[in-house]
């Protein structure tokens, strides 16, 4: 994991002073450390049987269709608000100051469906919290949330207590 680690970059001051992004850029270019990348978010999942994997907007979406596809899946993207053309379910949540807005088309699960939730970041839990109401309105089963990085110590995982909840990466 030391090995992988290596290809995310911390750019700090961006995108507002005091934050230290994590840039997962220099990752997506190398194809063998994306290979391994996918391949280790795959052995943290217990249950294979995933009918659908969800991917997050945006930075979610890059390794979320890599697994849906290694695991035989569909992919369904939760996106920002007016970006999905048909029907959708939205959810509310907190930021920092204000809130934001998360959307998936009403058709993309179906009742009873095995799900996985990927992001690449789990930060402070909001967004991927909202992902999870989104898949349980339509009546999803989450079988795990699955992200590259855990900002540990902004405590994301107690916005996610009930379901399990892996990283490759703990900050
Ligand atoms: C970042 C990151 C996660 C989210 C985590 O996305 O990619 O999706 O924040 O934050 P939280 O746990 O505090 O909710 P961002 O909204 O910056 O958008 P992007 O993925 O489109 O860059
Ligand atoms: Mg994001």
């Amino acid at each position: 994991m030391k090995e992988l680690q290596k290809y995310i970059r911390d750019i700090a001051d961006f995108p507002k002073p005091g934050i230290i992004y994590k840039d997962i850029t220099p990752l997506l270019q190398n194809p063998g450390a994306t290979e391994r990348t996918t391949l280790a978010l795959l052995d943290f999942l217990r249950d294979s049987s995933i009918d659908k994997v969800v991917g997050i907007e945006s930075r979610g979406f890059f390794f979320a269709t890599l697994l849906a596809q290694r695991l035989g899946a569909g992919f369904v993207p939760v996106r920002k608000p007016g970006k999905l053309p048909f029907e959708t379910h939205r959810e509310s949540y907190s930021l920092e100051y204000g809130e934001d807005v998360l959307e998936v088309h009403v058709d993309a699960i179906q009742k009873g469906e095995k799900v996985l939730i990927h992001d690449d970041v789990l930060a402070t839990g909001g967004t991927a919290a909202a992902a999870c109401k989104l898949v349980e309105k339509m009546g999803g089963e989450i079988i795990q949330c699955n992200f590259l990085m855990d900002l540990a110590f902004l405590n994301g995982k107690e916005k996610l207590k009930g379901y399990e909840v892996t990283s490759l990466f703990t900050f």
